[in-house]
């Protein structure tokens, strides 16, 4: 008897250990005492646990923070509820947090929270974005271009025969998805032939996918492709087609962490077609995250990371867009020498190239890297010679902000071939292979389009019908096409905004002031509004309606991009009514990513600037402070 109490005892003190031990630990990552040894507490936001990018992504911040006794982390789990994620949010910052990394289980729910949580401490939003602009830093994915690239590889995989695809989508109604979709869609509306005979939505779970796709394949038998938004869906695809007895279905999937359940692993067992890896930013998000608690300047706002194909037999693509991403294929240099950048400027035609030129110079003299700048002067052929030069002096860095789109290839495949990498600066390119150029930095130039068009939308409101002149930069530029396209997304959805005329006026004063003057001539008082996609365009525009003797920004509302010092002058005296922002103070964030770049280290495929808009209100206290 005594025995069997002394084993009681002994059981119970362990019990007892065990549990203030326990006692001690939570408290020791969550309350407000254990910091006292700890910099940063940052809290992450899972909207669930069963996918295996996200418990990769987990597993990315918490390596990084393994480097790091300073920073302690606290990952919760929502289980697929939105609901509970909201309560995990507010619990996380109950508990103090510095700073939020959030994955979104359905970012329309939740984007009140998250901008509540912004209001109070900075947010890192991850893969899926926002619905607004409350947050600090998005990283994520281009999905619109994965989802057309994966419909591009859908096309090559069926080839010339066609057939039936099943598309299997994430959650309804998340940007993501409609992203994802729509390039998708876009890349397969070439081809009548090829099908999508049913959408279904798996709501990102594997299991989800499975049960649905089991049921349509019971019902309607065979189907030659399914493209899947994410990874574990396109598992689910693949356990479904097998349960299904069927061999020859190709699957496409997005996403690919590469462990024994991902489907890297499915690829290899040829039970998976190809996939488009979205890397999930684990690393990226910690390491902006302590930039961010650390006060550094130059935080973008978005970062979008690189994807790349992977199929069984072309493993070379991985190769190739890595090379192009890490610099791993660059030519050796002498690390003792400094940094030799060629820069290519397009020409002088606007105040934001101005000032982009000087803040180019500047932050490459405080960085000490080597700068030889040559300017274009608006032609492309000129610029294509500049950067050839470049090549054959040699230098370690080419950079370049590109007159248009298209017409890139051949230059820039001589690059690659020397092994020099190209950063792209304030403008994009449109180039088949993008493993072609090495990173963007820049504006989201669509995004620029609809935040003029919502302020648009949302002011005017009065009249049934509204007339707009739109003034586009140079013909098939980046900015022009973005800036038009972002426009026209936002006001499709209303019936009162018609572009009357659309003028090329190449980003200048005088061709703004002589297009608005022939819009004038041609439209008179019938032009409600001018749409410029530049200042410079946009003060042309203003001299043209004085001249014709209306009043800019009261009889014409006038919109304008940039947002330099000339326009909060005119935002100033009520002739401009806004300015969306295009920063172009590029230098610090360009000279960081070439020393980034040749210390090894690999670039997001896009960093895009933080900016914003300014209407007559706000300019009078901002003006003051403008430094372009
Ligand atoms: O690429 C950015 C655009 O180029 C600016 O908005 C315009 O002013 C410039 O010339």
């Amino acid at each position: 008897m005594r025995r069997r109490i002394w084993i009681y005892g002994a059981v119970l003190a362990v019990l007892l250990a065990s549990v203030m031990l326990i006692w001690r630990l939570i408290p020791a990552e969550n309350s407000a005492s254990a910091r006292n040894d700890i910099r940063y507490l940052i809290g992450v936001s899972q909207p669930n646990l069963s996918e295996p990018w996200r418990v990769a992504m987990n597993e990315e911040i918490r390596e990084e923070v393994r480097h790091r006794d300073d920073v302690r982390v606290i990952f919760t789990d929502a289980a697929q509820s939105s609901e509970q994620q909201a309560d995990d949010v507010k619990r996380l910052l109950d508990l103090g947090i510095d700073l939020l990394i959030v994955s979104l289980d359905d970012p329309v729910a939740l984007t009140p929270t998250i901008s509540d949580a912004y209001r109070n401490i900075p947010v890192i939003v991850m893969g899926r974005d926002v619905s607004d602009y409350n947050y600090t830093l998005s990283i994520g994915m281009d999905n619109e271009m994965i989802g057309k690239k994966a419909g591009e590889f859908a096309l090559e995989t069926l080839g010339s025969a066609g057939g039936k695809v099943i598309e299997v989508q994430g959650l309804e109604g998340s940007p993501s998805v409609e992203e994802r979709s729509r390039g998708f869609h876009e890349a397969l509306e070439k081809r009548p032939d090829i099908q999508i005979v049913k959408t279904l939505y798996g709501d990102w779970q594997r299991d989800k996918a499975e049960d649905l796709l089991t049921e349509w394949l019971e019902r309607n038998g065979d189907v030659d492709l399914i493209f899947a938004h994410n990874e574990a869906m396109a598992i689910g695809a693949c356990r479904a087609v097998s349960r299904a007895g069927l061999n020859n279905v190709d699957i496409i999937g997005i996403d690919g962490a590469n462990t024994e359940n991902g489907s890297v692993k499915l690829i290899t067992d040829n039970r998976m077609t190809g996939l488009f890896t979205s890397p999930s930013g684990g690393k990226e998000a910690l390491n902006y995250a302590i930039d961010i608690l650390n006060k550094e300047k130059g935080i973008p706002k978005k970062v979008i990371l690189r994807s790349q194909k992977i199929t069984d037999d072309s493993r070379l693509d991985t190769d190739s867009a890595s090379t192009a991403s890490v610099g791993s294929g660059t030519r050796k240099r002498d690390p003792n020498k400094p940094i030799v950048m060629g820069f290519a400027q397009v020409g002088a035609e606007s105040n934001f190239r101005l000032a982009n030129t000087r803040s180019v110079i500047t932050a490459a003299k405080e960085a000490g890297i080597e700068l030889i700048i040559e300017n274009a002067e608006q032609s492309q052929k000129k610029q294509i010679e500049i950067i050839r030069r470049f090549i054959e002096q040699k230098v370690d860095v080419i950079a370049f902000s590109p007159k248009t789109e298209t017409g890139w290839e051949e230059i820039l495949q001589e690059a690659k071939d020397a092994g020099i990498p190209v950063i792209l600066s304030d403008r994009e390119v449109n180039v088949s292979d993008d493993t072609l150029w090495t990173a963007y930095i820049g504006s989201d130039m669509v995004d620029e389009g609809r935040r003029a068009a919502r302020w648009m939308t949302e002011q005017l409101t009065e009249k049934d019908h509204y007339r707009i002149v739109e003034l586009q930069g140079t013909e098939k530029s980046a900015p022009a096409v973005g800036r038009k396209k972002g426009f026209e997304e936002i006001i499709r959805q209303y019936n009162r905004f018609e572009i009357m005329e659309s003028y090329y006026a190449d980003y200048t004063f005088e061709q703004g002031k002589q297009k608005m003057g022939d819009a004038l001539r041609k439209y008179g008082k019938q032009i409600d509004v001018v749409y410029a996609h530049n200042d410079d365009m946009a003060l042309g525009a203003i001299k043209a309606i004085e001249e014709y003797g209306l009043s800019p920004g009261k009889d014409i509302i006038v919109i304008s991009i940039d947002a330099t010092r000339p326009a909060f002058q005119a935002l100033v005296t009520g002739k401009l009514n806004v300015a969306v922002e295009c920063n172009p103070l590029l230098g610090p964030q360009l000279m960081k990513a070439v020393k980034d770049l040749m210390e090894g280290k690999e670039l997001p495929m896009k960093i895009i600037t933080a900016e914003g808009l300014f209407t007559q209100e706000t300019a009078k206290q901002e003006l003051q402070y403008r430094e372009f």
